[in-house]
Order: structure tokens, then sequence, then C-alpha cells
């Protein structure tokens, strides 16, 4: 028997006001992008903002469904905006935060297992680790490097990319 512990590093930041120049643009997206949140049922407005290898940036916001399960978060909707644009384009990273109706959200937004999974299939497809930056409506905010980092034992399974036709 061995027994393996796995850890990681990140760094917090008091505001998004120390952060560096493109980290805090890129949450900035995300932050406008709450606007056009579609949530009725939780009152809850997540933005996520992507940016890509180019520059280029996406975005998206929660959409919810009155049959609650198929409504989509914030981060798919944007990761899924951009790589159905850019399909050969790496993310270079993501920003994620979220208001409130009824209270404040002051602690950073941590994107949920099924988003971990999503976003880590890219990371494997391009082969590159994409910084991720969690804030608040206000309070501290994190940075992550690699999506990966944070969902240890992810469900990867090469064998199922059988098809010679899907080598990306
Ligand atoms: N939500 C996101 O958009 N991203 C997350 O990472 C967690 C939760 C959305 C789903 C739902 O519309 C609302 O927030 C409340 O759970």
């Amino acid at each position: 028997m061995k027994e393996i512990t796995h850890s990681f590093t990140y760094q917090t930041y008091i505001s998004a006001a120390e952060l560096a120049i493109a980290d805090r643009e890129l949450l900035e997206r995300a932050h406008e992008t709450t606007y056009s949140s579609y949530a009725p049922y939780s009152n809850y407005h997540v933005g996520a903002a992507v940016r890509l290898a180019n520059g280029m940036i996406f975005t998206g916001s929660n959409q919810e469904n009155m049959a609650f399960p198929a409504g989509l978060c914030a981060e798919r909707v944007a990761v899924f905006a951009a790589a159905s644009a850019f399909p050969e384009v790496p993310f270079a990273a993501i920003a994620v935060t979220a208001r409130a109706e009824s209270f404040e959200v002051s602690d950073p937004v941590s994107p949920c297992g099924m988003c971990r999974q999503a976003i880590v299939e890219y990371e494997l497809k391009f082969g590159n680790k994409i910084r991720v930056i969690l804030g608040g409506n206000s309070g501290p905010v994190y940075i992550i490097q690699g999506m990966g980092t944070l969902l240890p034992l992810a469900f990867i399974e090469k064998g199922l990319k059988k098809s010679p036709k899907h080598k990306s």
C-alpha cells in the first residue's frame, strides 16, 4: 500500500485592485457578463470570461431553466462558445465571478465539479494549463495555475479516443 497526497498552491489577492492588468480586465469582463445571466430561480448571477491564446475573449453567464438540471453554468457557456468559435486555439485563462440580489458575494466563486471536468478536457486537448482567476462581487481574488489542479483524479480515459478522425 502506498499513500499519495495531493496538495496545491494558489495566490490570494486582497482585492481585484491588486491584480495584474490582464487578470483584472478578464475579471471585469466576467463581472459585466453577470448582467446577461438568466437566473430567475436562484437570483445568483455568475459571469465567466475566457481569454484565448490569440488574445480574444469570450464570455458566458449562467442560464437557468424551470427544469433545473437543464440550465448551464457560466463557465461552460463561455468555454463552449469559445471552443465552438475557435476549436484549434487553446485557452490561456478563465475568470469567474458572481453577484446575488439578496446578499453580498464576498468570497471567490469556485467552479462546480462539472465545470472543472469540462475545462480540464481542454487542458488535455491542448496540453497547456489554464490560469484560473476567481473573484466575488467584493473581497479577495484567487489565482490557480491550471484547472486540473482543482480536480485531482479527474475522469481521464484516453482509450475513449478510438477513432483516428478524433486526434485533437
Ligand atoms: N453556477 C455557475 O454558473 N457556475 C458555478 O460554478 C456554480 C453555479 C450557477 C448555476 C445556477 O444557475 C446558479 O449558479 C446557482 O447555483
